[in-house]
């Protein structure tokens, strides 16, 4: 293998995960995600193909990004899924290969996936109530999903359930997804709703995740667990199988410790989630530019990853602070909250 000096921004963050989006397109429609009409999805002929993708990730991992995350949009819609989890489980820099899923069709992905080597598996799981899941992802596949769960589980993936908490979440379906994590070994993870820079940011939903902590204490006994770089907070149920998790990625910043890049499905890098920065790599990857190059715009894009974002400068108290902070953010003023 060709190693390389590590990947290191201006800010002295290591950087060694990298999430690759592979489709923008989606079958579910959740409301903290994009308007249910959908949004302008790309033309196919704009994603990155899978040598593309292969390539990037063999040549980011000479600098020591040696766990990959792919995304979407839903990235089980990709239909070349299998073969590029089996390729990219062939470069040798690859630890840790996982995937973020809505589950609606991973049941019958389960084994294959498992067949092309992957690693672990996040779902997507926004209510444990039928009726509400249908009204926050415009799905009616709440059942399929919890299979997909289960077989996930059967199949020896480890599991992490990721649900964004949303005003509408009552104390009954926080304490059932506890039970979840209770009785099978997997990790629920209540995410805090972040303003990202889609299109469904309402900062009417959002619940303080304070207030879901504070119902899962009150009902469950729990024992924190080391936290070992990890963005989520989690706990052990305690006498139980599984873990529960939080994120308070708005309330409480992690960008000091962020050791994340992410590639877009067109071929951008993006050092940030939170930032509209970002350098196009498609048209090296696809005019086939040698290795030194794409290396060095890898190294660019590091450099220009911001220090933090601009919600966490100044850490939510009251309504009054969630408001004049979104009255003053551009990105999100145009969105009409
Ligand atoms: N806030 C919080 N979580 C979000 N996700 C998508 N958009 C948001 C948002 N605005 C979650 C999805 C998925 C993961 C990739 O991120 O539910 O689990
Ligand atoms: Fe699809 Fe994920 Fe967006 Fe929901 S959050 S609409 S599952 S891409």
């Amino acid at each position: 293998m060709n190693s390389q000096e590590p990947l290191i921004d201006s800010h002295g963050r290591r950087i060694d995960y990298l999430r690759v989006s592979l489709t923008d397109l989606c079958n579910f429609r959740c409301v903290y995600c994009m308007p249910a009409e959908g949004i302008p999805f790309l033309s196919p002929s704009k994603y990155l193909t899978r040598s593309e993708i292969v390539r990037f990730v063999r040549l980011i991992g000479q600098l020591g990004v040696t766990r990959v995350r792919l995304t979407g949009g839903e990235p089980l819609l990709r239909r070349d899924i299998l073969d590029i989890i089996h390729a990219l489980k062939e470069i040798e820099t690859v630890r840790d290969l996982s995937i973020t899923t809505n589950a609606s069709r991973l049941g019958p992905l389960v084994e294959p996936l498992k067949e092309a080597g992957l690693d672990r598996i996040n779902i997507s799981l926004d209510s444990m109530e039928p009726e509400r899941f249908k009204a926050v992802t415009l799905s009616d596949t709440f059942h399929q999903v919890l299979e997909a769960v289960f077989l996930a589980l059967q199949a020896g993936f480890p599991v992490k359930l990721n649900m964004v908490v949303l005003k509408g979440l009552t104390r009954q379906e926080i304490v059932q997804f506890v039970r979840l994590a209770r009785d099978y070994p997997l990790e629920v993870r209540f995410l805090e709703f972040m303003p990202l820079c889609g299109t469904g940011w309402r900062p009417d939903l959002v619940l303080p995740i304070q207030d879901v902590r504070s119902i899962v204490f009150e009902n469950f006994e729990l024992e924190e667990l080391l936290r070992n770089g990890n963005v989520a907070q989690s706990f052990a149920v305690r006498g139980g199988k599984g873990s529960v998790g939080f994120i308070a990625s708005l309330t409480e910043s992690f960008c000091d410790s962020c050791s994340r890049i992410r590639l877009t499905a067109d071929g951008k890098i993006r050092p940030c989630l939170f930032s509209e920065k970002e350098v196009s790599i498609k048209e090296l990857l696809r005019n086939n530019a040698p290795d030194e190059e794409i290396i060095r715009t890898i190294r660019h894009a590091a450099a220009i990853k911001p220090k933090g974002n601009w919600f966490n400068e100044k850490p939510f108290r009251s309504d009054e602070d969630y408001d004049s902070i979104f009255a003053s953010n551009p990105m999100i003023r145009t969105l009409g909250g």
